[in-house]
């Protein structure tokens, strides 16, 4: 390579491609320069130096970051929902579609000709009469879970007589006792009075739940024993049965909504499993507190607090 060569066209060559670099450069700088003008103006960082450039990209990395996690579980959350939608949406039409057929069967069998028919006609009417009364009850407790799962329930609170309550829901339930030879024992004396804050219509709900299930899942002979322990700030109320009990596995479980642990006995008790979803959201919309010890064979035991007064 001559001198001339050098000078006349590598050096120039050099020049232009250093100064274009540079430029490009200078432009990148610039357009950061304005997207982090325009940051700070937004955040209202006033400050135009450069210094913690690499603080604010550390920090807009970080917030990004945070950001797309923040969707992800969004995301994940919107997918729980759905699914949760759908198998809600699946149990509802599961637990009408059987009265739903039932009254079909007995209307179709009574309008074949069994209306005539007087050893059926008032049996079939009166079990399709059954099957209405089991929609609405469905119909009901669906519209309980519904206004507690979207808070919708307003609570009236009051001041009253635990025990008084307690007697009156036993009085109401005493002869489906009886029907399945269980005692129902409250273990307290006449006397006595617990009282408690809370909603009293919504805590009848939640022992005529308890002692029914006791009912339910009891065993012929056996006996239902309801107290209150007063705690000095809370009172504890115990629903304790002799009844089948609850294997271990299904424990956590009991609660949710349409949850049975042995669904055809259940069904065939008239269950549907809304009870102690129900019960549970009523004690918790009190802020209190719900739970279950239960040894398969033996009996379970529920028990929640109540706020004392
Ligand atoms: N005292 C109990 N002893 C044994 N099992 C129980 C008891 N209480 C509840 N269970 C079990 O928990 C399940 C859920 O109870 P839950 O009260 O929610 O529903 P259910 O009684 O089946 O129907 P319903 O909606 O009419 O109350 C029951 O199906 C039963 O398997
Ligand atoms: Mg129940």
């Amino acid at each position: 390579m001559t001198n001339q060569t050098f000078l006349y066209y590598i050096l120039p060559g050099y020049l232009i491609t250093l100064a274009l670099v540079i430029g490009i450069m200078r432009y990148q700088r610039m357009r950061i320069k304005g997207l982090l003008d325009k940051l700070r103006a937004a955040r209202g960082v006033k400050d135009n130096k450069y210094r913690r450039d690499k603080e604010v990209f550390k920090s807009m990395e970080a917030e990004i970051i945070g950001w797309s996690e923040d969707r992800r579980l969004e995301v994940e959350q919107m997918q729980k929902l759905e699914n949760y939608r759908k198998e809600y949406l699946g149990n509802v039409s599961h637990e009408l579609k059987t009265p739903i057929f039932n009254i079909q069967g007995y209307l179709h069998t009574l309008l074949d000709g069994g209306i005539d028919d007087p050893s059926i006609n008032r049996n079939y009417l009166q079990r399709a009469a059954n099957s209405v009364e089991r929609m609405i009850h469905i119909v009901e407790d669906l519209q309980a879970i519904s206004m507690l799962e979207a808070g919708e329930l307003e609570l009236e609170f009051d001041r009253f007589d635990v025990l008084a309550l307690t007697r009156d829901i036993i009085d109401s339930l005493e002869m489906r006792g009886k029907e399945k030879k269980i005692d129902l024992i409250l273990k307290h004396t006449a006397e006595e009075k617990v009282f408690v804050y809370a909603d009293r219509q919504r805590i009848r709900q939640v022992i005529t739940n308890l002692i029914t299930n006791s009912i339910r899942y009891g065993k012929e002979g056996g006996e239902t024993k309801i107290r209150y322990n007063d705690t000095g700030v809370k009172v504890i109320a115990e629903v304790a049965d002799t009844g089948i009990g609850i294997p271990d596995k299904f424990l956590p479980r009991i609660f949710e909504r349409f949850y049975r642990v042995d669904k055809g006995r259940s069904r065939e008790q008239g269950g549907t499993g809304l009870g102690l979803a129900i019960v549970k959201h009523i004690v918790e919309a009190h802020r209190q507190t719900i739970g279950v010890m239960s040894t398969e064979g033996v009996g379970s035991v529920f028990t929640f607090t109540l706020q004392k007064s």
